[in-house]
């Protein structure tokens, strides 16, 4: 069966044909980054215009890439939420107005439960892609970590699943993000830290870890605050001193070590909840998907801690792409789930596991 997924719930803008769920014939993505750069985070409008003038062209690249055409296409999979409304409601109509066009069904797919999905693709006639060679086995405990969302799901199933924790606050890609700020680094932050770090000592500094009612829910408000309070500290000023002032008066080998010293921390953080479910429930499989789970401190550490061996996706399919929704909505078809109409399929801004 073969599925393109179409994602627009962010930045990018995004489409891809996957043969059952597995064999990735294509994956085209386009994102604004670069234009939301200047403002320190996404702007929605920005983005949605973005996707408005993309998403045709990178829906007919992506059948391009497989060698498709609308014939060989069996069902359409689209991203309905969560995510920015603006953005979200492009893919939808777009996909909605493509099932009518060209007769075919339409699957709403949850951006979160689809990153998991990444980590069913096992194979691809791309080049420059490394995958895992079988597709996770079931029980699967999944540590999905983004710039929106930061949640610890056991997965029994397909479909069937429990959510053992997520965050209270702010994402950790959003702490990341918000980190990078405080020390003058461009958006997105998490791969900026992440590089600054390899020149910092992360044991320069101590940073909070949040303690939680329940243990794997998650906070990262509370370090991000941390870590501006020990700007302003190294400078010497207190909490009164604008944040936007402090990266003048960081030196650059002092940005690398806060870098590193947050990264530590924020990643321990997910990695030790993680390790706690692991032992505690006994999955057959651990997987790590979204965006942060492309950053190396993450696979360093847990590969160090866990008992079984983790099999990591490639980095270029943990942040969004339409891999990974067509690859959901292939189980969504064959199990029945979510079935859409196309006159009637809404967004769902707020839409959560
Ligand atoms: O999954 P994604 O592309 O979009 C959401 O669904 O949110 O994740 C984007 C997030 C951003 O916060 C970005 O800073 C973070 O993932 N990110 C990273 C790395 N690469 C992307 N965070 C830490 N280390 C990285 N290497
Ligand atoms: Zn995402």
């Amino acid at each position: 069966m073969n599925v393109i997924g179409i994602e627009t719930s962010c930045d990018e803008t995004a489409a891809s044909v996957v043969v059952d769920g597995k064999k990735m014939l294509s994956n085209v993505i386009a994102s604004s980054v670069d234009q939301h750069k200047i403002y320190g985070g996404v702007v929605p409008e920005l983005a949605a215009r973005n996707h408005i003038q993309t998403i045709i062209p990178v829906i007919e690249a992506s059948l391009g890439q497989a060698n498709f055409n609308w014939k060989d296409i069996d069902a359409i999979a689209v991203t309905y939420g969560p995510g920015l409304s603006g953005c979200l409601l492009i893919g939808v109509m777009t996909a909605r107005t493509l099932a009518l066009a060209k007769n075919l069904p339409l699957y709403g797919v949850d951006h979160v439960m689809g990153h998991m999905y990444a980590n069913f693709i096992t194979s691809t006639p791309l080049k420059n892609y490394v995958l895992p060679k079988v597709q996770p086995k079931f029980p699967i405990l999944a540590l999905i970590v983004s710039g929106g969302h930061s949640q610890l799901v056991l997965f029994k199933n397909h479909f069937d699943y429990q959510l053992l924790g997520q965050t209270k606050d702010d994402a950790i890609g959003e702490a990341f993000d918000k980190v990078a700020k405080i020390i003058g680094l461009p958006y997105p932050g998490g791969p900026n830290i992440a590089k600054l770090a390899l020149d910092g000592d992360d044991q320069k500094y101590s940073l909070p870890k949040s303690k939680m009612e329940s243990e794997f829910d998650f906070s990262f408000s509370g370090i991000k605050t941390a870590v501006l309070r020990l700007s302003q500290e190294i400078i010497g000023e207190d909490y009164r001193f604008p944040s936007h002032k402090v990266p003048k008066r960081l030196i650059l080998s002092q940005k690398a070590d806060i870098a590193a010293s947050f990264q530590r921390v924020a990643i321990e953080t997910v990695v030790d909840k993680a390790l706690l479910a692991f032992n505690l429930y006994s999955p057959k499989t651990f997987v790590i998907a979204g965006g942060v789970a492309s950053n190396e401190e993450l696979r360093k550490q847990v590969h160090q801690k866990f008992p079984i061996k983790t099999i990591f996706i490639d980095p270029k399919l943990c942040t969004d792409n339409g891999a990974m929704i067509a690859s959901l909505g292939y189980y969504q078809a064959t199990h029945n789930i979510r079935l859409a109409d196309p006159l009637n399929l809404s967004i769902e801004p707020n839409l959560s596991m």
